[in-house]
């Protein structure tokens, strides 16, 4: 197969990363994709930096074994832990990565308060915390941060439009909410698929934002600069592996002939 030929891979710890598959397909639609949904060891946002790179690493050679020309780290957990780690193991690809939004979120807030709701795992990694300190000190920014605990754990069941999940989702932003932010972050990419529900909650001058579109034009643009972009304008073809529940996964499937769903 000749490069450029060769699949974008993506993985996340669950079926998250589908919200930035969606975004690399609309954003190039001739690119083949390889998307791993770790299912088993979902969710990553409870466990330590140690085991979330284990984790990334045995996604990351799954992937390169199946000759992905790219790897999109499709997981805020996973990059924000586990990236820089990544780079410098696999020296060969390029890695791209996704963070929560609270940078853009900040330099147009009005108000000055951004709220972001992530996991745990990204709200205390090293990284997350520098760009917030950054913004706090450099733009006078101030970040009201929410874990969404326990939200991963039944998106993965498949329950996202349960009455736990609306109540949760209440309890984690009234309280953002009353503290005046006029952004809200989604720092994990299972949340997009929340939406609905976020924006039957909180007050609609409060602006959503995530970052899916900002990490499909970067693979676009890094594909771009190493002439891998695939330009042979033919229907691509996309597989959809889970090591998990292949049932769920699929609840999140667009209905297209060239998408095929795996059990590994
Ligand atoms: N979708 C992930 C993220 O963006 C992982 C969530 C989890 O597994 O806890 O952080």
């Amino acid at each position: 197969m000749i490069n450029k030929e060769k699949p974008i891979g993506l993985f996340d710890s669950g079926v998250g990363g589908t919200t930035i598959w969606k975004e690399i397909v609309k954003l190039m639609p001739y690119e083949n994709t390889l998307f791993l949904a770790d299912n088993k060891n979902a969710p990553y946002g409870g466990k330590t930096k140690e085991e979330i790179i284990v984790l990334c690493e045995r996604n990351t050679e799954f992937l390169l074994e199946n000759k992905v020309k790219i790897i999109v780290v499709a997981c805020n957990t996973g990059t924000t832990n586990a990236i820089s780690h990544l780079r410098s193991k696999y020296k060969d690809i390029s890695f791209i990565g996704i963070e929560p939004a609270i940078k853009p979120a900040g330099l147009q807030s009005v108000t000055k308060k951004v709220g972001v709701l992530a996991t745990k795992g990204t709200l205390s990694s090293e990284l997350f915390m520098k760009t917030s300190n950054d913004l706090i000190k450099k733009e006078g920014i101030q970040i009201v941060e929410k874990i969404g605990e326990g939200l991963v754990n039944l998106i993965e069941k498949g329950q996202i439009e349960s009455p736990e999940i609306f109540e949760l989702l209440k309890k984690y932003l009234l309280p953002m909410a009353e503290e005046n932010i006029d952004y809200l972050v989604l720092g994990c990419t299972h949340y997009p698929y929340l939406l609905p529900q976020i924006q039957k909650i909180i007050p609609e001058n409060i602006k959503v934002i995530d970052s899916g579109y900002a990490v499909a034009k970067q693979t676009k643009n890094v594909l771009s600069q190493s002439n891998l972009l695939n330009d042979s304008q033919r229907k691509p073809h996309h597989i959809w592996f889970s090591n998990g529940n292949l049932s769920v996964l699929q609840q999140f499937a667009p209905n297209i002939d060239n998408l095929k769903l795996q059990q590994i």
